[in-house]
């Protein structure tokens, strides 16, 4: 009798083993798969950067007087916006806001100290007053594959 018992006794444990096995499982199954809670805060896919914002809108944004925001999106072997020309007005403080959708690209401007990294899945900030004219080099700095001596952009601030 007794070592029917604890056989019985042996069944059980082993069966709320694999239950909570079981609960685990699903429970980590059941998250989604493309966002990650940090601390709270969701954070983006780095190939979603281009649906969320401010990233969805790259370009030239004007925030106040003589202020701008600039977005711009590294891709190999780009940046976005890949269409428009940007023109900043000569005298203008300019807020970079910088990611990247695939590997880590870099964003310098020679004759400046704009040097910053466009992170997956990160926005990098800079803060740079164009005081003069001229055009721009934009230039990757990180080396990034096959295309990286070929990526580049201009800015131009008249
Ligand atoms: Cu992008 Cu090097």
């Amino acid at each position: 009798r007794l070592e029917k018992m604890w056989l019985t006794f042996g069944v059980a444990m082993l069966a709320v083993f694999l239950i909570v096995l079981g609960i685990g499982v699903f429970a980590n199954g059941a998250q989604p798969p493309t966002t990650h809670a940090h601390g709270g805060h969701e954070k983006p896919a780095p190939e979603l950067a281009e649906e969320t914002a401010p990233f969805d809108k790259p370009g030239l944004h004007k925030i106040g007087d003589n202020e701008y925001k600039l977005v711009m999106v590294a891709i190999a072997f780009a940046y976005k916006p890949l269409e428009d020309k940007i023109v900043i007005p000569a005298g203008a403080t300019v807020h970079f806001e910088v990611t990247s959708t695939d590997v880590v690209h870099g964003l310098q401007i020679p004759g400046t100290n704009v040097n910053m990294m466009a992170v997956p899945g990160e926005t990098t900030n800079f803060t740079f007053t164009f005081k003069k004219p001229g055009e721009y080099l934009v230039l990757c700095n990180e080396y990034c594959g096959n295309g990286h001596e070929m990526m580049w952009t201009t800015i131009t601030v008249a």
